[in-house]
């Protein structure tokens, strides 16, 4: 028996080292024990000698990509199932994509969950001031369900490039000073800032932001854990809220149509002086240029600009038509009635929105006014090709393996031709920067459906078509 030892607990270079040591010398699984964290050699009993008929071999990307997931997990089994994997990808090399085989089916399991961990860091990580710290620095608390944080720093560095910060964790620290992140063992809760003036902020910006007719207690608990609460100052603000919701939900139901007022809009809106003008070096560039866009005219009756949004390193991409009247208020893209249906379609072709990039063909909502409300209406090619611009650099930023376009107006950007949908669904389209393209309907033309049978094979169909791409993405 080998003990192979890790210098932490998500070490996945030294994982790899070491399972190509372990593989080269022909160690089976069932030959070695894994320990993270541990001092001392790698190997506690010598370096392994390759084998003299030893196989050459490379793991597929694949692997590399799922193997990077389920090592953040918190199951100790995990290096010995990912070296089991490789082990037998040698003889396999298509085992990675066959979601039937036991092993591959529990680590696409365990990565589900250290996907959601992350995604859960970086919506409740809450960073409050620390008092009498020059330079100015902030630290927050946050408990992870998996190990995280190495993985899901980066993102608040993006985020916070400018801001001095430390997230404390009870098992890792990660800490950004401007120029450099770091890493260092966990500390205890004691060791965290508690109340200051942000939390107000928190507080008020949630009050602002709790939209009591859409209240789905289930659903928020979901998306927001109980176990989460007492780190977030805004949720001892929740049972009032829910208490009172439905009070304020006949309220508003009484009171006139709302639109938001023109004026305040205007008023709010940042002042852009500066407009996107060459390529965007990075993502993070090409989304705070989104709202200063001025390619055409869109922009002038829109709220905001509403950039793409989720996974940098996507290897699916969406491409919807343009923002609606809510994603124009939230500045997101499908948060709205079509973003429902859309979540919904995802949640049952078993893709993790958060694993991917959704954007869309036009950045600015067009509309016309009737009366109070707001009226969608179509870009035309001169907007679609204006944007285009935009969402190419999206395309070469991110890379995405496989590009999905939902409805006419994105598979007209997509492609750069008149692509029908019924026509040319269901299948993959070769592009010419290496992605594949899917078309498939609109979540919104969905809505639209009068007939229900028809409504219910639509939803069918889009939810076959981005079971595809995600497949085509693996
Ligand atoms: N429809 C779209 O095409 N995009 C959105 O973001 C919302 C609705």
């Amino acid at each position: 028996m080998r003990i192979a030892r890790l210098a932490g607990p998500t070490d996945f270079e030294g994982w790899r080292k070491t399972a190509r040591a372990l593989r080269l010398a022909g160690v089976t699984p069932g030959e070695v024990v894994w320990a993270a964290g541990g001092e001392g050699e790698l190997f506690a009993d010598g370096d392994p000698a390759p084998a003299a008929d030893a196989p050459a071999f490379t793991a597929p990307r694949a692997f590399v990509d799922l193997a990077q997931e389920v090592i953040c997990h918190r199951d100790p089994e995990r290096f010995n199932l990912l070296y089991r994997l490789l082990w037998r990808l040698q003889d396999q090399p298509a085992l990675i994509q066959d979601i039937t085989d036991p092993d591959v089916a529990r680590a696409r399991e365990m990565a589900k969950p250290v996907a959601r961990a992350s995604h859960k860091m970086k919506a409740f990580v809450r960073f409050r001031l620390l008092p009498g710290v020059e330079p100015e620095t902030y630290a927050a608390w946050f408990e992870p369900m998996h190990h995280v944080v190495e993985k899901t720093a980066p993102f608040f560095v993006r985020r916070f490039a400018g801001m001095r910060f430390s997230i404390l964790t009870p098992e890792a620290c990660a800490h950004w000073d401007g120029d450099t992140l770091r890493f260092t063992p966990g500390v205890s809760r004691d060791a965290a800032p508690a109340d200051d003036l942000l939390e107000d902020f928190w507080r008020t910006y949630y009050a602002s932001i709790f939209n009591p007719a859409r209240l789905k207690v289930k659903a928020m608990q979901a998306e927001m854990p109980k176990k989460y609460w007492r780190n977030l100052p805004e949720a001892r603000l929740i049972p009032d809220l829910i208490a009172s919701a439905a009070g304020r939900t006949a309220a508003m139901v009484a009171q006139a149509p709302t639109e938001p007022s023109r004026h305040a809009a205007k008023a709010t809106k940042p002042v852009r002086d500066v407009v996107l003008e060459g390529t965007p070096p990075s993502l993070e560039a090409l989304v705070a240029g989104v709202d200063g866009c001025r390619r055409c005219p869109l922009w002038k009756d829109a709220t905001q600009g509403v950039p793409g949004e989720g996974s940098a390193t996507a290897r699916l991409m969406f491409v919807g038509e343009q923002p609606g009247d809510q994603e124009d208020l939230a500045g997101r893209p499908f948060v709205g009635p079509a973003g429902q249906v859309f979540d919904k379609a995802l949640a049952e072709a078993g893709v993790p929105r958060e694993q991917t990039y959704v954007t869309n063909a036009v950045k600015h909502f067009k509309h016309e006014l009737r009366g109070k409300k707001r009226l969608h209406k179509t870009p035309v090619q001169s907007e679609i090709s204006a944007c285009r611009w935009w969402v190419d650099h999206e395309r070469r930023l991110i890379r995405p393996r496989v590009i999905v376009a939902l409805g006419a107006t994105a598979a007209l950007s997509v492609f750069g031709k008149a692509t029908p949908i019924a026509a040319n669904r269901g299948r993959a389209i070769q592009l010419p920067d290496q992605a594949q393209g899917v078309v498939t309907y609109h979540p919104s033309f969905l809505l639209r459906v009068p007939d229900a049978e028809a409504k219910e094979q639509g939803f069918k169909a889009l939810v076959e078509d981005l079971a595809l791409a995600w497949k085509l993405a693996a």
